[in-house]
């Protein structure tokens, strides 16, 4: 099967072209045909996502990435498709209209099965154009739309990239973290969820950017912070003081970031000036607090439900140190639990993601007439 999946959640556009075959560990393969995505740059500026900048981004960005995906796929073919119901399906969509319609107008449909579209959570009116955008396509090529769940997308896609040959066994624990999400998810099989514990405030990514941009860092934080407190970590640069565990002890799998946020801000109003320094101490210890509160919920859930797999995926598992300290603590607590984290450039929202979780769900039939597909920005996975 061939689906071509379409993600706008937040600030990155993406497109990616998928051939799978086979069922979850029962002959699953897949090859990339093509895959485009651009990183919406224009938010650095503002230190943080705007909804309706992302949303003109995305506009933009589409047909130039679908027209890159599909030309790496040797599937861009001029010619011509019905624009019939394209006005009303784009009829808010003033830059992405002309665009689409331009696209179809010139190019026949491509030989793909399905459209799999991020229909949430997220950013409402940046997945709004996603959505619309799909079923633009999925009208005009008579094709079936598959919803995608987006945090499904990360755990789908770092079960699959991470797990190399051998099989997954269940249950399955996923840490999502994300710069909207902080979550820790049971699987007794295969794509069913359970929520264990969530964040009561800010996610763990929200946090990332946050204290990034109190340390005068650019935005997007996490990768920012990932490279300081490496450095201060190879230089033996601390913080100058210690920052809180924030429910590290508490008897549940919640998580809460909005405290040590607070105190990274107090820390910080106390010093003098921002040195490059403090920058290094302050994110070292800031990591620190956050993998520690991270990995010990993780553990105690592993323990607990006798986890097999722990699957790590969203944005803030491209950390290379969240990512060692988990891997250390399975091995410290003699467990043989199989660690599950994506490629790091994978770990970022992608639409290759969308396209293989799509495909998990196309296999289940779960299509959607293009009129029924709705954005829902709080969308839950369970
Ligand atoms: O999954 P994602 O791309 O988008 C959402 O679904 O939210 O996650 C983005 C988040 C941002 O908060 C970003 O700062 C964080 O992931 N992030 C990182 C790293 N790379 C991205 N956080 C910590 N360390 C990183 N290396
Ligand atoms: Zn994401």
């Amino acid at each position: 099967m061939r689906i071509l999946g379409i993600e706008t959640s937040c600030d990155e556009t993406a497109v990616s072209i998928i051939e799978a075959t086979g069922d979850w560990n029962a002959g699953f393969e897949y090859q990339v045909l093509g895959n485009a995505l651009l990183s919406q740059t224009i938010h650095s500026h503002y230190g943080g996502v705007f909804p309706n900048l992302a949303r003109r981004e995305h506009e933009n960005n589409l047909v130039p990435l679908l027209e890159k995906a599909l030309d790496e796929a040797e599937m861009l073919e001029a010619g011509t498709s019905s624009t019939e119901e394209i006005d009303e399906i784009l009829h808010r969509e003033n830059d992405l209209r002309p665009q689409a319609e331009e696209f179809l107008k010139t190019h026949t449909r491509p030989e793909i099965d399905a459209i799999a579209v991020t229909h949430g959570p997220g950013l409402e009116p940046a997945l709004w154009v996603g959505v619309n955008f799909a079923r633009a396509l999925a009208t005009a090529w008579n094709l079936p739309i598959v919803p995608v769940n987006h945090m499904e997308g990360h755990i789908v896609l770092s079960a699959i990239a991470g797990k190399k040959d051998e099989n997954v066994s269940f249950p399955l624990l996923s840490l999502l973290i994300s710069g909207g999400h902080t979550e820790l998810v049971l699987s007794r099989e295969w794509m069913h969820y359970e929520l264990l514990g969530q964040t009561r405030d800010d996610a763990v990514g929200e946090a990332f950017d946050k204290v990034a941009r109190m340390l005068n860092l650019p935005y997007p934080g996490g990768p920012e912070i990932d490279r300081l407190a490496k450095r201060a970590r190879a230089e033996g640069v601390e913080s100058p003081e210690q920052l809180p565990r924030p429910m590290i002890d508490t008897d549940d799998y919640d998580f809460s970031f909005s405290g040590l946020k607070t105190a990274v801000k107090r820390l910080v109003e106390a010093q003098p000036s921002i040195t490059e320094t403090l920058q290094m101490g302050i994110a070292r210890e800031f990591e620190e607090a956050c993998a520690d509160v991270l990995v010990a919920k993780t553990m105690r859930a592993i323990e607990e439900h006798n986890i097999e797999s722990l699957v790590v995926g969203g944005g803030v598992s491209a950390n290379e140190y969240i990512r060692e300290r988990l891997a250390e603590s399975i091995k410290n607590y003699g467990l043989t639990t199989q660690l599950l984290v994506p490629p790091r450039e994978l770990a970022t929202d992608n639409a290759l993601m969308i396209a293989l979780a799509g495909y998990f769900r196309a296999l289940k039939k779960e299509f959607a007439e293009p009129t029924m597909v709705r954005a829902s920005g709080n969308l839950k996975l369970v």
